[in-house]
């Protein structure tokens, strides 16, 4: 279905003019707006929170518009900075200190916040993880970051390994437990008994402030390590790309977990002073256009998985619902169906904007702002300050039409600065001055970006990146499996489903119990998000010479497509 170009509407964006900021902007212009650009003292958690419980105008107001199906809560800004005081005060007791790694294993909610902006005032570095995680995620990502303290609740206990993490000294649990000994902290108490005052440790733009795990095609997750400097990016997209104005009501609907749920569901608001909507528990479409009426949101940041699972509730669930405040949609994750774009006009009488960027680059860098034209299927162009191309694999740049690798030239504020422990695979995503996305995408006559397909073997079901590496070792696991190979299958709904194809070991039969009970492995040891939806038992896996999963290979088979060349198949 082709949908036409959607106009510029009405209204007053804070970005008016895009060719011409793109013309003579540069990042000094954006640092003015911070207050270390006068007193040298820097800190995100005092840019995000103790600078507006210092503004009498802002300190009452309220920060995060917390609910959950059993929970609400207000929090204002003055609220926000005294707890993340006292749990700043609680961390500097047990002995944490400036670069230190102290880990978040929780369901969103105001405790998070709290122990989050905590964990940035003494210095730390936060490592925020999936509450779906089960025990060989979480295992992983500890072992690897060497986090010194965990933050989880009793419920999430159960999937906190207890061996093999020499590193981790402190767990503090937030709710009731029955856990004695000098491991645990009890989260109630210590605040119970913390100041409300705290000498914020002051850092270096470029010290750490957050570790975030993401899938890559081959070994385990790696850790992107994002540095306080992002801050200066954070803040300029928040103002032209989510459009942020002071009385907005601003959703995004992103697990802190995932880099969406910190950039813009903490930094990007909380920088401006705007108030916070967070939704926790499970998605259904009742639940969250009830969300969007209750709180009056004005602005939307949001997946096209969900915007997919709203459409297919029909037109009748959001007729229901008065939602005359919202004034801006925005989408990222995945590819953005031209199909939701022209739903989102019918239903909302809204554009959607769809934005692109990636753990990896830390903040938006290719999206559609309120004051330009969307072309359906766009990602839409570089944010003022950043240079977007197609490269091929030496780093050259294509003309026009020519699809190749997504590049971006190196430098923008928010881009990782390391990644954990691997310093060799860092330098690999760069090449001649480019940072290559692993993305395929041309670039038209006009500079807008089409986004074409992952190069690589992620798998982005439902907007989750997920690593086919980590699926099979979990697989092998299992004492039936013998060998696995797992791609993403394209869905309507998901956009990739994760599926397996596995040989079993001697004495085993395929069954339907048999690929029930494997798939429950991957989800109960690994997490639900990555436990395929299909498995299919063969005879034998497709594997190079050197013993390489060709995930290609099973890709084309499954998709019937002509398989290229299998010259270095292994027989
Ligand atoms: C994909 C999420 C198409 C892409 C912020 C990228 C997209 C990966 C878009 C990063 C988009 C993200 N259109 N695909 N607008 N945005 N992606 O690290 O493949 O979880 O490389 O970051 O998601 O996923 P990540």
């Amino acid at each position: 279905m082709a949908v036409e170009n959607i106009p510029v509407r009405e209204g007053k964006p804070n970005l008016k003019d895009y060719e011409k900021a793109r013309e003579s902007f540069t990042w000094d212009e954006v640092k003015k707006n911070f207050s270390w650009s006068e007193t040298g003292k820097v800190n995100m958690a005092y840019e995000a929170v103790d600078r507006h419980a210092e503004d009498p105008k802002k300190k009452n107001k309220t920060a995060l518009l917390y609910s959950s199906p059993d929970r609400e809560e207000k929090v204002t800004f003055s609220d926000l900075s005294q707890s993340s005081n006292q749990f700043a005060n609680v961390l500097k007791k047990y002995g944490v200190s400036k670069g230190d790694r102290v880990f978040l294993f929780m369901p969103r909610s105001p405790e998070f916040y709290t122990s989050f902006f905590g964990i940035l005032k003494v210095g730390a570095i936060a490592g925020p993880l999936f509450e779906a995680f089960m025990e060989q995620a979480v295992r992983d990502r500890l072992q690897d970051s060497g986090a010194s303290v965990l933050i989880t609740t009793p419920d999430l206990l159960g999937r906190v390994p207890q061996d093999d993490l020499p590193d981790l000294k402190k767990i503090v649990l937030v709710g009731e437990h029955d856990q004695s000994g000098d491991k645990y902290i009890d989260y109630e108490t210590e605040m119970n008994a913390a100041s409300t005052d705290f000498d914020m440790e002051w850092v270096d733009l470029e010290d750490g402030m957050l570790l975030h795990y993401t899938s890559g095609s081959t070994g385990k997750p790696k850790g992107v390590y994002h540095v306080h400097n992002a801050m200066i990016q954070h803040y300029a997209t928040a103002e032209w790309v989510l459009d942020l104005k002071e009385d907005d009501v601003y959703w995004c609907t992103a697990d802190p977990g995932w880099v969406t749920g910190t950039s813009y569901g903490i930094f990007a608001p909380w920088l401006h002073g705007v108030t916070n909507v967070v939704r926790g528990g499970r998605f259904t479409p009742e639940d969250w256009y009830g969300t969007l009426e209750k709180y009056e949101v004005t602005v939307w940041y949001t997946a096209p998985t969900a915007l997919r699972k709203l459409m297919s509730a029909g037109e009748e669930a959001v007729k229901k619902h008065a939602l005359s405040p919202l004034r801006h949609i925005l989408s990222v994750g995945e590819p953005l169906n031209p199909e939701v774009i022209s739903w989102g006009l019918d239903a909302f009488d809204l554009r959607i904007h769809d934005t692109w960027w990636m753990t990896e680059t830390g903040a938006q860098l290719i999206v559609n702002f309120p004051s330009m034209e969307i072309r359906p299927g766009s990602m839409g162009k570089p944010i003022p300050g950043v240079e977007a191309s197609i490269v091929d694999n030496e780093g050259n740049e294509l003309p026009p039409n020519q699809m190749g690798n997504l590049a971006i030239k190196e430098g923008w504020p928010s881009m990782m600065r390391a990644i954990w422990n691997r310093p060799e695979k860092y330098e690999s995503y760069f090449i001649n001055g480019w940072y290559v996305s692993g993305d395929s995408a041309y670039k038209d006559e006009d500079g807008y970006f089409w986004f074409q397909g992952r190069l690589d073997d992620v798998i982005n079901t439902s907007g989750e990146r997920v690593g086919p590496f980590e699926v099979e070792s979990k697989l092998i696991e299992h004492p039936a499996v013998s060998e696995a190979g797992v791609i993403g299958k394209p869905d309507p709904e998901r956009g990739e489903i994760i599926k397996a194809f596995i040989t079993l070991n001697d004495g085993y039969e395929d069954s339907d119990e048999l690929r029930e009970d494997i798939r429950k492995f991957v989800k109960t040891g690994l997490s639900a998000h990555a436990a395929p939806r299909e498995l299919e038992v063969k005879d034998s896996i497709p594997k190079t010479r050197s013993g390489k999963i060709m995930r290609r290979l099973l890709k084309s088979w499954e998709l019937g497509l002509p398989t290229g060349d299998t010259s270095t198949l292994e027989e």
